[in-house]
């Protein structure tokens, strides 16, 4: 018998993602995004984003199964992101999870938000190595997981104290005038810049910072330095040079990404990093992160970007490793929780 096709649904946020998997190969997917109305508010509006989850959530199921040539009679269990996100965003997606699986009377799978990222992995790269350290970066999270089995067993080391990394680059492309959501922007702006002009702090790096939070991250410091750096310029009738304030910043949010993840793997004897998320797109990251791993004999996973943004091919690949692994499928009253752990 061939191995179970899973439908994925994602409505964390801002985008509304379904795909439908078999094993590690990706059948078809379809992608809508809320990104557009968000940009007049600068962030995502938690309201704004519901609706437009409950207008597409529809269209999108359909040109998923369109894209994979299938029908829903050929969907043989449903994963759906249960949480981290926001509640009403994540409920969307659980209802009409629910309803398929109901429909057709299939199992269903809540899934983590965050393993599911992980996960996106296989799609690209086949079955992950156990154990992966995987480094999570996007607008809402920026951690560090330890990953024995990505089914059942995923550990949390480290993660952001404050802002997560996206965050961090859309709030300092506001001060800098540059559009939401700031990373693309800044990353263009950033190719044109010198990273070493500006020495911005590296958060938690300090030996004293070390010892309790060797693993975590914080980037509200380096925001808040960069904005008084542009703030001082502007007083003394500066120019402000954008294009070196965007490098150096993002060689500062790199260069503690890559060291901390390297930490890490080193620390727990593990040769293999998978990096994902929408930060993941960022051009000084990949590199660094190639340089370093390659540096520390360290084996580096990213799958395509189009994968580590929010999608629905992530939820529906940790379906189909749940699945696989035969664990028991979630109730029809399954709940969405906004910080579900790992
Ligand atoms: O994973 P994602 O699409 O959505 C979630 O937050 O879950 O990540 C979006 C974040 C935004 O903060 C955006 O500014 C950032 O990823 N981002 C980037 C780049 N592309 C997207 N940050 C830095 N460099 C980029 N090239
Ligand atoms: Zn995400």
């Amino acid at each position: 018998m061939s191995e179970p096709v899973v439908l994925g649904i994602e409505s964390s946020c801002d985008e509304t993602g379904v795909a439908l998997v078999r094993g590690t190969t990706l059948l078809g997917d379809s992608l809508a995004s809320s990104v557009d109305e968000h940009v007049r508010f600068g962030g995502v509006v938690p309201e704004v984003a519901s609706r437009a989850h409950l207008e597409a959530i529809i269209p999108t199921i359909e040109r998923a199964c369109d894209d994979a040539g299938l029908t829903l009679a050929d969907v043989d269990a449903v994963a759906v992101t249960a949480g981290p996100g926001l509640a009403g965003a994540l409920m969307v997606g659980v209802s009409a999870a629910k309803a398929v699986a109901w429909a057709l009377d299939k199992p269903l799978y809540g899934v983590n938000h965050l393993c599911a990222h992980v996960c996106a992995d296989v799609l690209d790269h086949g079955p992950l190595p156990e154990p992966t350290m995987a480094l999570l970066v996007s607008g809402g999270h920026t951690d560090l997981l330890i990953v024995r089995d990505i089914a059942s067993d995923v550990t949390s080391l480290g993660r952001t104290i404050d802002d997560a990394a996206g965050e961090a680059y859309d709030k300092v492309a506001r001060v800098l005038g540059v559009p939401y959501p700031g990373g693309p922007h800044l990353d263009r702006l950033a190719q044109q810049g010198d990273p070493t002009a500006i020495r911005f702090p590296r958060g938690l790096t300090s030996a004293r910072d070390m010892e309790k939070h060797r693993f975590d991250f914080s980037f509200s410091g380096l925001k808040t330095a960069v904005v008084r750096w542009v703030q001082e310029r502007e007083r003394d009738g500066l120019d402000v040079p954008l294009a070196d304030v965007a490098a150096s910043f993002s060689a500062a949010v790199a260069d503690v990404l890559t060291r901390k993840a390297i930490d890490a793997c080193e620390h727990h004897g593990i040769k293999d990093l998978q990096i994902g998320g929408g930060v993941t797109a960022n051009t000084q990251l990949r590199t660094m992160a190639e340089e370093r791993c390659a540096a520390a004999g360290i084996s580096l996973r990213v799958p395509r970007i189009r994968l580590c943004t929010d999608n629905g091919a992530m939820v529906a690949a940790l379906g189909a490793q749940v699945v696989a692994r035969g664990l028991t499928p979630s109730s029809l009253d399954l709940g969405t929780d906004s910080s579900l752990p790992v």
